[in-house]
């Protein structure tokens, strides 16, 4: 028998969906129409929960593709509540979309040459087609649904840029009164993702410290003001993400692939994925589940420390907290900040670490750490062979890399990477690696320890002439015709 998310439903809930502490000692229950970014009793994280035996869900997953005939109706339209049976928290009427979802998996075989993969095996799952540009938005329009169904308005989230970015786009788009209240680190946000913050018109609040600091001001303000958080210890936040694992399997014709690689920075999203399958599971929905791996940049690298180096686990709810405070004491003692290029996944203190032990022990996962240098390598070799995404979406495929030069991944195996955001929000990244232009390239990623180019598409420079840009023209195609 699969458990469930969390124990079974006390005889006092009576209904379908609930909150739950996600610590089995305190387990406490809450309804759905109360707010709560953390357990008021024990200050765990809390989950949302279904009674399944009282909710209607389709007895396979193909059904959900009927739901493609009826795209004029938004909510089919919607990439995450044309699964609403799988996230069934809120009445139709409360639900806030503005079109999310509509992503692509994309098969990969010049990515899966330079992963070491066989030919058809690579699948990248392009979130950054999403409305802005993230997956993040997957979550939003859930945690919106949420914050409307309690008559919140102002809402608020701390960020690495593309939360921030969701926030402030389902604010502008959407004419329900909500308010955007953002933090961000000092520089530490990429220009793509800062602009749609200030153009969507979010109060921005950038504070002199890193990520992390920004997280626990923003905990501190929400409490104070009562104001609704939108980071993703939001419980709500977590369903619609888990709609990203449904679309993949839909694109697969429902056969589970053997992994799904995804970058962890505060670990909502593989979080989120553990619990689709171990519902998906639950629910006889599926068969078997992949394996998770969750790729940290080293800079950044809180997961691959302690559940690689000091077998943090999850223990059935009860992982060994101390290991994680003793890490982080370390941390603070010796002034260790997260850096990394990788800037979205520039995060040293996550706040879903639980969730993601959780999701690690249901799924048979692993943690990868990798460079700088493979990031931006990988993300070269993305570029030129699949959809793009911005440098920690590359972590996934330079994890995968990595994972099947050890052995782990074999090249026979069905590979999903997450590219979780759109090319386009860091483009500055991505021009210091192709330009050539050397103080920019010490300055953006010589600092951070990347060494070489060894993919860069250099930009060529030719005198205004004529003769001497068709001369270069043929030069340049003889030098990249196919042999
Ligand atoms: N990839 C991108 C592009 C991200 O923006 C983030 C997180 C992650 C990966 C990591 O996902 O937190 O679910 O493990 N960005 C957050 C932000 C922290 O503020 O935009 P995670």
């Amino acid at each position: 028998m699969i458990q469930q998310t969390t124990p079974p439903a006390p005889a006092s809930v009576q209904t379908a969906a609930y909150q739950q502490c996600i610590n089995p000692t305190c387990a406490a229950t809450f309804g759905v129409d109360e707010t709560h970014f953390a357990c008021p009793r024990c200050a765990d994280l809390i989950d949302v929960v279904y009674n399944w035996d009282r909710l209607p869900v389709p007895d396979r997953l193909a059904q959900f593709q009927t739901r493609w005939a009826d795209r004029h109706e938004p909510l089919n339209f919607s990439g995450v509540w044309r699964f609403r049976d799988l996230l069934p928290f809120a009445p139709p009427e409360s639900i806030v979309t503005i079109g999310e979802g509509q992503t692509l998996l994309q098969p990969a075989d010049k990515v899966a040459q330079y992963v070491g993969l066989n030919q058809g095996r690579l699948w990248l799952q392009y979130e950054g087609m999403n409305p802005s540009g993230s997956f993040k938005d997957n979550g939003m329009t859930a945690a919106f649904t949420h914050a409307r169904m309690v008559s919140a308005h102002r809402v608020a989230c701390a960020s690495t840029g593309n939360t921030s970015a969701a926030l402030a786009v389902y604010c502008s788009a959407t004419d329900l009164g909500f308010r955007a209240i953002i933090f961000i680190g000092s520089g530490k946000i990429a220009y793509g993702k800062l602009a749609q913050a200030l153009d969507h018109g979010a109060l921005t609040i950038q504070i002199v410290g890193d990520f992390d600091d920004a997280m626990q001001r923003v905990r501190q303000v929400a409490d104070r003001l009562g104001i609704y958080l939108m980071n993703s210890v939001n419980p709500f936040r977590l369903e619609g993400q888990k709609t990203i694992i449904f679309r993949i399997l839909e694109a697969l014709r429902w056969e589970v692939p053997d992994w799904i690689v995804v970058p962890g920075g505060n670990l909502g999203n593989s979080s989120a994925f553990g619990k689709a399958f171990i519902e998906l599971k639950y629910l006889g929905l599926i068969d078997r589940v992949p394996r998770l791996a969750v790729i940290n940049a080293s800079g950044a690298r809180t997961l691959d420390e302690l559940v690689g180096h000091r077998k943090l686990a999850w223990l059935d709810g009860l992982p060994e907290m101390s290991t994680v405070d003793s890490y982080y004491t370390h941390l603070d003692a010796d002034g260790i900040k997260a850096s990394t290029i990788a800037s979205a996944i520039e995060i040293n203190r996550p706040v879903n670490l639980k969730k993601c032990l959780r999701a690690l022990h249901f799924c048979g996962g692993v943690v990868q750490m990798v460079s700088d240098q493979e990031i931006m390598d990988a993300k070269a070799r993305v570029g030129a062979g699949g959809l793009g995404g911005e440098p920690a979406s590359a972590a996934s495929v330079a994890g995968a890399k990595r994972l099947r030069e050890a052995g782990v991944i074999a090249p026979s195996d069905r590979v999903v990477c997450i590219l979780t955001g759109h090319q386009l929000k860091d483009p500055t990244a991505t021009v210091a690696y192709h330009s050539g232009d050397q103080d920019l390239f010490d300055s953006v990623l010589g600092s951070r320890g990347v060494k070489r180019a060894g993919f860069a598409n250099r930009p060529v420079v030719v005198a205004n002439d004529l003769d001497d840009i068709i001369r270069t023209i043929a030069l340049y195609s003889e030098a990249s015709a196919p042999a």
